[in-house]
């Protein structure tokens, strides 16, 4: 046994004899198969070492103390769903060797009506997604804020998050242009608590009766069902252009946050403003943060739709690979908090409307706890795609505001959810089920899985001896904040509602260069994807309210003239906080791709593997064909990729070691990854390889050395930086 090469390669039984000490993440079975078709009886195989079910709760909340794999097939032998051992499930029953099949074929029936009702409705938005469990932990720091149980000192919760895009179907590519669904499910001892919130911290309308509007625009055209999961058509553009409320989240759709590099490197916003009490009954007014421990980071728009091709499943992938590896993704949880004043206006900004932000620099974000996740679910279906969020889950502490956007959602969630999750009863799913007790008096109604005892399920009761009695705020009860209402009913928004444009051009002046050429690349993108001119024409002019430069840019891809402000937008500070570029990040989960092939010298492209994986990354050898590397007295290198089955799209740098035979698939991934301002380095020669191919070997953010760890030193600096700045070309205006 040797401890030399520590990739793993599940299809090469070389490489099994070793002793790794890492696994390429993403191998599907917790242990490789075996090339007969096993025979020998045994019970299933636990789930892989990064995967976790839910907690073994009872639907009614209670710790059940069973094993973690209660809920999952038990036994070595196939049998029906009454637990009757079967001999074949390969022939139906037939009258003879050629049939007919008959009625009687009880294993047939069940088996087929089962399939035939596996699927449920997708949700009618967020559809694509995936999720992780973790745990959150809490710095005490929120105390001052709010009373609620989880964020009390060194607290700590389990969590279930999921993440996903909003407008494309549940198979629909991840690396689409779109907002993020960023939803996380606390499993507090007071009840679950759920923050559902986005990666942009604003949303396109101010009311929640939009949203229907707003959805059918992005959604494919009715009639021939196209575009999938993008926003680049006309009916998106009509609806945003004449509902200019939307501007603001427009433009930071049409920033790289529309493209984030992976789930890990996203913010999370709950968008609208919440209302936090102290134990002394004081409340303020907070608007919540996830932070990313790694950064934000986005990718450029060619890779995200070579992506959307090569790799659909992109960002599913590199969250899972992520937590297999032992890359667990961090978010900081913070606060902004501001007076709860009956105006609910801070520095002129409307708290209710959630089409605004509060500037970071005029309310610093408060660090209240960090989350991790460490837990791939074992069951997509069970867990993912069954979790049901709710803005109505709240805890002790936290309230509701009036923003008119919130408020209807407080209706949506569970009332799509009974249709998505077939009734009334989906809270008993295990994924779904809370850490407290329950004690609800619901009753019956399909898929009831709690077996209720008693006989009064009613209030006020005696022949059940009161149960279950009212809670007190003594008694950590849920009690609403006494807001004083006023006002006649009316279907108006407020004054204050009506600025639309001062906080687009806000975060517009924020953002850097190449940010700014990124974004107007994309207005100019996919304004001229739609057909109907009008409909350009009319957004242009939105844009005239936003930035003349910009403006004059777009109309200037499009072919059309550019329209001047109609509005004069009042003066903006810009938030430096806004923009994504100008520190340095962890590199934790990254994956470097390195070209090898067997002229390399084999010894230092291990050594070099083995550095990475130390450091907390990914490396992936990519070789000419699959299979192992092999060459002298040196330990056989696994190859991961070929050049046939990678692009550059998997990789956050490339290296390469010494000079492999060039080949027009090689020269390809190098100048996909340049292109991409990624990191390239070479080691041991590799000048040669680059310069046959005709590589600038003398560009920023390409570095070239004899020997490896003195080049990786320098890979990896850079790659802090996400990526090299200097190779984008910018002009804008
Ligand atoms: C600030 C604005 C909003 C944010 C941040 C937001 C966020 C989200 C997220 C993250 C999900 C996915 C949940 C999951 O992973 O299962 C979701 C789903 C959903 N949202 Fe929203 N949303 C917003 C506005 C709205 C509004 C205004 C409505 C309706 C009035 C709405 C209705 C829905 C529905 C029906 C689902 C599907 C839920 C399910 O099937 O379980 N959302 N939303």
């Amino acid at each position: 046994m040797t401890a030399a090469d520590p990739i793993r390669d599940r299809t090469a039984p070389e490489a099994e004899e070793k002793a790794p000490s890492a696994v390429v993440p993403g191998a599907p079975a917790p242990e490789p198969p075996s090339l007969d078709e096993p025979t020998q009886p045994r019970e299933p195989a636990p789930p892989k070492a990064d995967q976790r079910p839910p907690e073994a709760v009872s639907p009614t909340g209670k710790p059940t103390g069973a094993p973690e794999d209660s809920r999952s097939q038990a036994g070595a032998y196939l049998t029906t769903a009454q637990g009757l051992r079967l001999p074949d499930t390969d022939h139906s029953l037939k009258a003879g060797d050629r049939g007919p099949t008959l009625l009687q074929d009880h294993h047939l029936r069940e088996k087929i009506t089962h399939f035939d009702h596996e699927r449920i409705p997708e949700r009618v938005v967020h559809a694509r997604g995936t999720g992780a469990h973790g745990v959150f932990r809490s710095y005490g720091t929120a105390t001052s804020v709010t009373k609620a149980g989880f964020l009390a000192k060194d607290v700590t919760t389990p969590v279930f998050v999921r993440f996903s895009t909003v407008l494309g179907s549940r198979g629909s590519a991840d690396t689409v242009r779109d907002t993020r669904g960023f939803a996380t499910k606390f499993y507090t001892d007071e009840g679950t608590f759920d923050l559902v919130g986005n990666n942009i911290p604003v949303f396109f309308i101010q009311d929640a009766i939009k949203f229907p509007d707003v959805i059918h625009a992005g959604k494919p055209h009715p009639d021939r069902e196209i575009p999938q999961a993008q926003s680049a058509h006309d009916s998106f553009w009509d609806f945003v252009s004449l509902h200019t409320e939307a501007t603001h989240h427009t433009f930071w759709n049409m920033s790289d946050r529309g493209i984030p590099r992976s789930y890990r490197t996203m913010e999370g916003f709950g968008v609208h403003t919440f209302r936090l009490t102290d134990a002394a009954g004081v409340s303020s007014l907070v608007k919540f943060h996830w932070k990313p421990k790694l950064g934000v980071h986005s990718l450029v728009w060619e890779e995200a739709q070579i992506l959307a091709g090569t790799d659909p499943d992109f960002h599913r992938r590199d969250l899972a690979d992520a937590i297999e590896a032992g890359a667990f993704p961090q978010w900081e949880l913070g606060l902004q908090v501001m007076p709860d004043d009956p105006e609910q206006v801070y520095e002129g900004i409307d708290l209710l409307d959630p089409t605004k932000i509060v500037p970071e620099e005029l309310v610093p974000v408060q660090p209240v706890g960090l989350m991790t996740l460490n837990a791939n679910p074992v069951n997509f279906f069970a867990e993912t795609e069954q979790v049901a969020f709710h803005l109505g889950h709240v805890v002790p502490g936290i309230d509701p505001t009036n923003d008119p956007l919130l408020q209807g959602r407080l209706f949506s969630y569970l009332d799509t959810q009974l249709t998505r999750l077939g009734g009334p009863n989906f809270a008993q799913l295990p994924i779904n089920r809370p850490h407290a007790p329950v004690n609800d008096m619901h009753r019956d109604g399909f898929h009831q899985t709690a077996v209720h005892a008693g006989v009064a399920p009613y209030r006020p009761n005696s022949l059940d001896a009161g149960v279950p009695f009212p809670a007190g705020p003594e008694v950590d009860g849920y009690v609403e904040v006494a807001e004083p209402v006023q006002g006649a009913k009316a279907r108006t928004a407020p004054a204050s509602f009506d600025d639309h444009f001062s906080q687009a051009r806000m975060f517009y002046l924020s953002l850097s260069e190449v940010e700014r050429k990124h974004l107007a690349d994309a207005f100019t993108f996919e304004l001229g994807k739609c057909y109907e001119q009008a409909i350009k024409l009319r957004m242009l002019h939105v844009l005239a309210n936003v930035d003349a430069d910009l403006t004059a840019t777009v109309a200037e891809g499009l072919g059309l003239p550019a329209p001047s402000a109609t509005l004069s937008v009042p003066d903006v500070e810009p938030s430096p906080a806004l923009s994504q570029i100008g520190r340095p990040w962890p590199t934790d989960g990254r994956v470097i791709g390195i070209i090898a092939d067997e002229t390399s010298n084999l010894a230092e492209v291990t050594e070099l593997q083995n550095t990475i994986v130390a450091a907390g990354m990914q490396a992936l050898v990519i070789a000419p064909h699959g299979g192992t590397l092999a060459s002298g007295s040196s330990e056989p290198v696994v190859v991961q990729r070929t050049l046939l089955t990678t692009r550059s799209t998997e990789f956050d740098a490339i290296v390469v070691a010494g000079s492999p035979k060039p080949e027009p698939k090689m020269y390809r991934l190098l100048e996909e990854a340049f292109r991409h301002a990624k990191v390239i380095g070479g080691f041991g020669g590799a000048e040669d390889a680059l310069s046959a191919v005709g590589f600038p070997t003398d560009a920023p953010g390409v570095v070239i050395e004899q020997e490896a760890t003195r080049m990786l030193e320098q890979v990896v600096t850079l790659m802090g930086e996400h990526r090299v700045w200097q190779r984008f070309p910018v002009h804008v205006g």
